[in-house]
C-alpha cells in the first residue's frame, strides 16, 4: 500500500497524480485537517505532526510513504527520511531536480507557503544540484485559502497571483516551481501571470513520477504493494466545507473518513 501524507486536502493533487500513473495500486491518504494548514507553523510542530501522520499510515499497512505536503517536506523531510527504513518520498527533491534539468540558467523561481520559503529548503537542494543556479523565491500565503474557497476564476485571485509573481517576473526567471500542493489548481492563472516563456514545474506530478520510476526500478518493493485499486482517504477533522474543497483539489468527488488522531 502507498501511504500519502498531507497537512489537509491539498495533497489530493498528489493522490490524483499517483492514481493517474499507478491506477491499480492500493493507496491510503491521510490529511491532517485538525492541525493543518502547516504553512504558518514552526518546524517543531510540523515535524511532530509529520511523524504522527507517518505512524498512522504505517499502522494502516503502508510499505512506502509519500509526503505530499511541501511544507512537511521542507521542514521535516530530512529528519523523517533518516528515521524510517522504508522508502519515503518528499516533494522537494523531484521538483528541484527537474528545475535544474530544464532551466536555461537565467533563473529558477520558487513559490510556496511562508514556511516553505523561510526554510530555504528548495534553494539548498537546487544549489546542491547546480551550485551556479540563480534562485529567487516568493511566499504566497493567500493562495491556499483562495483555492480552498474555490476562488479559481475571480479577478481578486488573478490580482493576488500577479502581485506575488511580480518580483520573480522582474528577475526574468525561466522556470518556476509551484512548491505547494494547492498551486496546480491555479496553474492557468500562474502561467498567464508569469508569462508563457516560463516553464512551470508542478511538485505534485514530479513526486508522483518519481514514485512511479522508483517502483519500476525496484521490483522487490513493487512486489510488496497491493494492486487491487483500493483507495481510502482519512482526515483528522471533517466539515462540509472541507468536502467541497477536497472535490476542488482531487478533481472529482472523494469520500473522506474522519478518524481520531
Ligand atoms: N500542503 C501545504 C504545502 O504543500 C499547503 C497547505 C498548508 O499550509 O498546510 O505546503
Amino acid at each position: 500500500m502507498i501511504g500519502i501524507l498531507d497537512s489537509g486536502i491539498g495533497g489530493l493533487t498528489v493522490a490524483r497524480a499517483l492514481s493517474d500513473r499507478l491506477p491499480d495500486y492500493n493507496m491510503v491518504f491521510f490529511g491532517d485537517t485538525a492541525r493543518g494548514p502547516y504553512g504558518s507553523k514552526s518546524a517543531e510542530i510540523v515535524t511532530d505532526c509529520t511523524l504522527r501522520g507517518i505512524d498512522f499510515l504505517l499502522n494502516r499497512g503502508s510499505e512506502i510513504i509519500v509526503i505530499a505536503c511541501n511544507t512537511a517536506s521542507c521542514l521535516a523531510g530530512e529528519r523523517v527520511t533518516e528515521r524510517f527504513d522504508i522508502p519515503i518520498f518528499e516533494a522537494v527533491t523531484p521538483a528541484a531536480e527537474l528545475s535544474v534539468e530544464i532551466s536555461e540558467k537565467s533563473g529558477i523561481g520558487v513559490i510556496g507557503t511562508r514556511a516553505v520559503i523561510d526554510s530555504g529548503a528548495y534553494e539548498k537542494k537546487i544549489r546542491e544540484l547546480d551550485p551556479r543556479a540563480r534562485v529567487c523565491s516568493a511566499a504566497c500565503p493567500l493562495l491556499v485559502p483562495l483555492v480552498e474557497e474555490g476562488w479559481l476564476r475571480k479577478p481578486e485571485t488573478r490580482m493576488i497571483v500577479k502581485k506575488y509573481l511580480h518580483p520573480l517576473k522582474v528577475r526574468q526567471i525561466d522556470t518556476l516551481i509551484m512548491g505547494c500542493t494547492h498551486y496546480p489548481i491555479l496553474k492557468k492563472i500562474i502561467q498567464r501571470k508569469i508569462g508563457k516563456r516560463v516553464s512551470l514545474i508542478d511538485s505534485s506530478t514530479t513526486v508522483a513520477e518519481k514514485v512511479r520510476q522508483f517502483l519500476e526500478q525496484h521490483p522487490e518493493t513493487d512486489d510488496l504493494l497491493g494492486k487491487e485499486g483500493e483507495t481510502e482517504f482519512f482526515v483528522s477533522d471533517l466539515t462540509e466545507h472541507l468536502k467541497k474543497a477536497a472535490k476542488v483539489t482531487f478533481g472529482r468527488n472523494v469520500l473522506l473518513k474522519r478518524i481520531e488522531h
